[in-house]
């Protein structure tokens, strides 16, 4: 099935609370939390506080936490700890790879492997058997509201082949940057299954009554062009 993630980047964080109850209850399936560290990647944004205040608050949705983050591992467990089901490192941010990964797993979250447009999909490779999901970057981490990498297309098919070719079928493959209602047909016809959207949904214009109906025009609309390229797909 096909699973929408608003990423909460581009919401207006001074009502993050309020903007995350809205995207689900407009039909998002999961909250996707970007962390930046000003290092790995030259942006700066929120930490396991702030995921940890919306469980407060009562968000119960799953929330998958994609580390932009050198070094990783010592903050994984925290992120866990938080409410995180699902984390994400970079394998250059990471001195083993591996042991990063195990350490998500270990912390009973689903472990992912993010690539970046530059990355060769080999670094997967030997890691197959240490991932429960792709992180396909369709643009350089960073920052929100970058244009869709064209590349991301064959390379999203790429990694959905290997998968499956390896006898890693289960394992999910999430796209990851410049995601619209205009390209979402085209990723996952490429093969990804879950599709991170942070200002297409966060930032349409505002038309509604309603921010909840806004976004829940925006992931219709998003469903509707998933289930034109993918049969049963939405
Ligand atoms: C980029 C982040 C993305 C980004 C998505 O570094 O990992 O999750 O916030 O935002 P949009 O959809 O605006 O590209
Ligand atoms: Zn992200």
């Amino acid at each position: 099935m096909a699973e929408i993630a608003p990423s909460i980047l581009a919401a207006d964080f001074a009502r993050l609370g309020a903007e995350v109850e809205d995207v689900l209850a407009a039909g998002a399936d999961l909250i996707h939390f970007d962390v930046m560290d000003n290092h790995y990647v030259p942006n700066l944004s929120v930490g396991p506080l702030v995921l940890s205040a919306l469980r407060r608050h009562g968000i119960e949705a799953p929330i998958d936490v994609h580390l932009m983050v050198k070094p990783v591992d010592r903050i994984i467990g925290e992120f866990i700890e938080a409410g995180a089901c699902a984390v994400a490192i970079h394998p250059e941010a990471s001195e083993h790879p591996h042991r990063s990964l195990a350490l998500i797993r270990e912390g009973g979250a689903e472990a992912g492997l993010a690539l970046n447009p530059g990355t060769p999909i080999s670094v997967l490779e030997p890691l197959l058997g240490s991932t429960d999901y792709v992180l396909m970057m369709s643009v350089n981490p960073g920052f929100g509201g970058q244009s869709f990498l064209p590349g991301s297309l064959e390379r999203t098919r790429a990694v959905r082949r290997l998968l499956d070719e390896s006898g890693h079928s289960k394992v999910g493959v999430a796209i990851d940057g410049g995601i619209k209602v205009d390209n979402i047909g085209k990723a996952a016809a490429a093969g990804a299954d879950t599709f991170i959207a942070g200002s297409a949904i966060f930032g349409v214009p505002e038309e509604a009554p309603s921010r909840r109906d806004d976004y829940r025009r925006v992931v219709a609309a998003m469903r509707d062009e998933i289930g034109r390229h993918v049969e049963g797909g939405a």
